[in-house]
């Protein structure tokens, strides 16, 4: 399989992109969940309509596949506009960011995603374009350089990042509209997989349903991704519906376990128990252990495992927590975790020794 993760990401390249494109909501209404972002975003857009001006620029903040890229597609679909999508790492030089931007018409979206790693130089370009609706191009080198400023439709910037924490002061000030996504709850999930279920025309049962959005890690994508491996399960073992049972059956083939952690999840939290007695352990140590990027733990893996308690995040390093312990089935060192001693720690940032086991 191309992809084992779950969580991993998927953009345009992701697998089964026909599928995907099928599952994602196309208008507010079907946008389920996320009551207050869709609310606020609904009452901008209507607003704007109105008004018959451009909606003021937008920045989305979440862990991935929550419906960033889904929404901003909604906001240029429901204001009535084209949009234009591209990413932070594509735009290489200022010069692609500025013909991206003579390109763009009256009211348009422009997508921009992983904005956080938009290059310092780009960025600079950026900021006229969004406050004045205007670029300055510098014409020729060294003395005879002259800059001119060309006008910009007034355009409407949507951006998206998993980090919100990244981006630039200047940056973030310069969007009218910051929305945090937060992960789904299960009544949510449920709602999600139910919809998309009769999109795909799957068999689905209430329990199945229910198992899915239990399992679905908070995120929509995870949820839509196992209900596509369920769906091949009951279709090849259970005659095609997707029951109870069919559906914790599924997930243990896939190595997803009751509270929806995925084998890399567990690995992580794994790793944590038995090579540091739990933490706290440095970023940088756990990403070497684990052969994994440090971005891909801290904005993919992390958040959840975070918001749910198994681990917690202190100035010296992640540490495991006792729900944690509970979960892997292990018995936590002795004496027991006390977020307290953390207050009295030494102060080593970072400190990625492990705690020696009294
Ligand atoms: N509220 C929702 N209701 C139904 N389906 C949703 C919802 N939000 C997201 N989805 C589904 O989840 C998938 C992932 O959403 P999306 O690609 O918008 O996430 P994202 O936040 O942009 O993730 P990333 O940070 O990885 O780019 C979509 O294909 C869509 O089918
Ligand atoms: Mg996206």
């Amino acid at each position: 399989m191309k992809d084992e993760r779950l969580v991993a990401r998927d953009g345009p390249q992701g697998d089964e992109p026909a599928v995907e494109a099928a599952l994602r909501p196309a208008t507010f209404a079907e946008f389920l969940g996320q009551e207050r972002v869709r609310e606020r975003l609904a009452l901008a857009v209507a607003a704007a309509r109105a008004r018959g001006e451009p909606l003021d620029h937008v920045l989305l903040a979440g862990p991935p596949g929550l419906g960033k890229t889904t929404l901003a597609h909604i906001l240029a679909r429901e204001l009535g506009v084209p949009i234009t999508v591209t990413s932070g790492p594509a735009i290489e030089k200022p010069g692609d960011l500025a013909a991206i931007l003579s390109n763009l018409t009256r009211g348009e979206v422009l997508f921009i995603d992983e904005v956080h790693r938009l290059s310092h130089s780009v960025e600079e370009v950026l900021y006229p374009a969004m406050e004045d609706f205007a670029i300055d191009i510098v014409l020729g080198r060294g003395p005879s350089a002259r800059t001119l400023r060309m006008e910009l439709p007034r355009f409407t910037l949507v951006a998206a990042t998993t980090r919100a924490g990244a981006l630039t002061g200047p940056l973030r000030d310069r969007f009218g509209i910051i929305e945090r996504m937060e992960f789904y709850t299960e009544a949510e999930l449920d709602a999600i997989v139910r919809r998309a279920a009769g999109v795909l025309g799957v068999a689905l049962d209430p329990a199945g349903a229910a198992e899915i959005a239990r399992r679905g890690r908070g995120t929509a994508r995870v949820a839509n991704r196992l209900l596509r491996r369920l769906r091949d399960f009951a279709q090849v073992r259970a005659a095609g519906r997707i029951d109870g049972p069919v559906a914790a059956e599924g997930c243990r083939l896939h190595d997803v376990d009751a509270l929806g952690l995925d084998g890399a999840d567990r690995r992580l939290l794994r790793l944590m128990a038995e090579n540091y007695a739990g933490g706290p352990v440095g970023l940088g140590t756990l990403a070497a252990a684990l052969g994994e990027e440090e971005e891909t733990i801290e904005d993919v893996m992390e958040p959840y495992l975070l918001q749910t308690g198994f681990l917690q995040r202190t100035p010296r390093g992640r540490v495991l927590s006792p729900r944690a312990w509970a979960h892997l089935g292990l018995p936590p060192p002795l004496p027991a975790a006390d977020p307290a001693s953390d207050a009295s720690a030494d102060g080593q940032a970072g400190g990625a020794q492990p705690l020696p086991l009294l």
